[in-house]
């Protein structure tokens, strides 16, 4: 099984942006904690992260040239604004898990818009980093049935 983790805008800036929200620790740990779980659960795992959203697009259309089973997507504020990420999800047609490692629904007015919630069939928010590995687990579970 193939996952692909895409993170937005700014997830690169764990560690150091909003500790007080995001926590400590960094991007790399980020991804050494899936890269572990993955190994641990016997999932292909591979990562990308932008701060563009054309590369995120872009991103997205090559999974399905990758035939990637699932995908878990954060992305950041582009979560709020992105037609385009919606779209394209909706274009590959690849099971999709939501993430936020804060928990958006207690957050500002501006943050409670989530395009790609239109088609990704789960959303996990305010687990910090563990969000991902749940979201890697309902994946799991979706395409194994
Ligand atoms: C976030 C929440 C978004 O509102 C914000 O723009 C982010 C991170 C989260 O993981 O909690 O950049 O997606």
């Amino acid at each position: 099984m193939k996952i692909l983790v895409i993170n937005g805008p700014n997830i690169n800036m764990l560690g150091v942006r909003e500790p007080d929200i995001y926590g400590k620790s960094t991007y790399n740990d980020l991804i050494d904690l899936i890269k572990n779980y993955a190994k641990e659960i016997d999932v292909n795992v591979s990562f990308f992260q932008s701060n563009h959203e054309g590369a995120l697009v872009d991103e997205i259309q090559k999974a399905y040239f990758d035939k990637i089973d699932g995908i878990v997507i954060n992305p950041a504020a582009y979560t709020h604004t992105s037609v385009a990420l919606l779209d394209a999800l909706k274009s590959v047609n690849i099971p999709a898990v939501e993430v936020h490692i804060s928990d958006v629904s207690k957050r500002e007015d501006f943050r409670q818009i989530s395009y790609v919630r239109n088609y990704c069939f789960k959303t996990i928010c305010g687990l910090g980093f563990d969000g991902y590995l749940r979201a890697i687990d309902a994946l799991k579970e979706k395409i194994n049935g």
